[in-house]
Order: C-alpha cells, then sequence, then structure tokens
C-alpha cells in the first residue's frame, strides 16, 4: 500500500472517478451505503461528477440502511436508482426453503444472494460501460489481490474499485473530514453491512468481514456480486 497524504489520497481517487466518467459513460456506482459507497457518493456529488447511482434493496436490509438512504437524498439531492428483486422470484424460493434458509447450507445462501442481488444488479448494469464497487483489499482474505480495474467477464463491462488501496483510517478520516453521513450501525460494532440477518456486530480485533455469514467459513463470504458461485 502506497503512503499518501489524505489529500493526496482523496485528489488522486477524484481523478480515477473523473476519468471514469468521461471515458466510461455511462458508468454507475453500485452502493450498499456503506462508508466506502458513501466516500465515492460524496465524491461524485461534490465535483458534479456524471456517475448513476444504483442501490439494490433486497427486500432484507435493515432499518437503519433505509433510514440513512432517506438522509442521503435529503443531503445529496441525487437520483438514486432502487432496485428489487423479482416478487416471482422471491416468492418460489420462500415457498420451497422459507424465509431463512440462507442459514441451512450454503447453495441456499448463495440462491437468495443470487436472486435478492445479483439478478436486480444485472439489470441496473444493462446498457452500462462501467461500474464502479467501494470494496477495498484489506476488507477480507477474498479481497486481498483486488485491482483498481478490471474486466467483468459475467456482465461484460469494466469494472473500478477505486478505493482498494485505502485503509479503513483513511476510510473514517474522509468520512469525519467531510461530515458524510453513515450508517449508525458502524458506532454498534458493525465494520460491514449488508441484509440485517446474515450481518452481526463483531468485536474488536476481528476481521473487518467476519460479521457477515458469519456461520461460514472466511473463503465463502462473497455475495455473489463479485465472485461466481460454487458448483452445485
Ligand atoms: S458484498 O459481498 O455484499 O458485495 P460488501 O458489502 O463488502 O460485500 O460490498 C462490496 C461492494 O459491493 C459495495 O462497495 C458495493 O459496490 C457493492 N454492493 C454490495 N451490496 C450492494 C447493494 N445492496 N446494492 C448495490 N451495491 C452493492
Ligand atoms: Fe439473502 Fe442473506 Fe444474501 Fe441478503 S445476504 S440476499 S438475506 S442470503
Amino acid at each position: 500500500m502506497s503512503n499518501l497524504t489524505p489529500s493526496t489520497r482523496t485528489a488522486e481517487t477524484i481523478d480515477r472517478l473523473r476519468h471514469i466518467a468521461r471515458v466510461y459513460a455511462p458508468a454507475v456506482l453500485a452502493s450498499s451505503f456503506s462508508v466506502e459507497d458513501m466516500i465515492l457518493l460524496d465524491m461524485i456529488a461534490r465535483h458534479g461528477l456524471e456517475i448513476g447511482i444504483v442501490t439494490i434493496d433486497t427486500g432484507r436490509l435493515p432499518e437503519e440502511t433505509h433510514r440513512l438512504i432517506a438522509r442521503v437524498r435529503e443531503r445529496y439531492g441525487l437520483p438514486i436508482s432502487v432496485l428489487m428483486p423479482s416478487t416471482s422470484d422471491v416468492e418460489a424460493f420462500v415457498a420451497a426453503h422459507g424465509p431463512n434458509a440462507f442459514y441451512d447450507d450454503l447453495i441456499l445462501r448463495q440462491e437468495c444472494c443470487d436472486l435478492r442481488k445479483v439478478r436486480p444488479l444485472r439489470r441496473a448494469l444493462a446498457g452500462k460501460l462501467a461500474w464502479i464497487t467501494g470494496r477495498r483489499r484489506e476488507q477480507a482474505l477474498t479481497r486481498h489481490h483486488l485491482m483498481l480495474a478490471e474486466w467483468d467477464a459475467a456482465h461484460r463491462l469494466r469494472k473500478f474499485n477505486p478505493l482498494a488501496e485505502w485503509s479503513g483510517e483513511e476510510v473514517w478520516s474522509y468520512i469525519r473530514a467531510n461530515q458524510v453521513p453513515y450508517s449508525e450501525l458502524y458506532d454498534r460494532g458493525y465494520t460491514s453491512i449488508g441484509c440485517a440477518p446474515c450481518t452481526r456486530a463483531i468485536a474488536p480485533g476481528e476481521d473487518i468481514r467476519s460479521g457477515r455469514w458469519w456461520w461460514e467459513g472466511a473463503e465463502h463470504r462473497e455475495c455473489g456480486l463479485h465472485v461466481q458461485r460454487v458448483a452445485k
């Protein structure tokens, strides 16, 4: 990781976003309203960058995320596309496996993520040249080799991770310095936030994403937006 001052790190990231907006339009930020995604949204708003904002409301998000979305709409006045899973997909899954089948086995968990997140995301990315995520290398074992730019073969477009090199400390110093709104859950011990039933607070010193699908092995803790699922 390079040793940059906060303002250099910020300027470098804004330049990256500017470049994406110019060369890869139409581009979208996929936001889960994590602190990382909030930094990118704040930069897009502050600098008037032509990058759309899209979020997937899985139907199982914590109320705190909905409250944050409302605050963000008020504060920034940016259009935010909220995509939801198909009703018939959810109904069929729940009828076959019950409402909380994700706790039962990995395949059912991935199935739930697939229909509640991955399929709506596919709709969000249709016709786009690039998408942007808030992933960082430090977040997980599965992200140690994260690139700043990738080719997303599954969706056939560019995928950018402009915060790949940011440390947790840099993230929080940007949030505080710019008074960026963030989810109340971070103040209650959460370090990564997804759906309510699949996310919990962690103890100090634990891995950042260990509160996500905590009943599974660390190598599986991705939702399918960013990795291929294991074979059936
Ligand atoms: S993930 O496994 O749920 O994808 P994480 O919460 O660390 O992991 O999110 C990583 C990135 O995936 C986010 O920065 C964001 O770009 C995208 N993402 C995750 N969840 C959503 C969501 N519900 N809507 C839109 N983008 C999302
Ligand atoms: Fe389903 Fe949990 Fe994945 Fe949300 S995180 S889509 S509830 S398995």
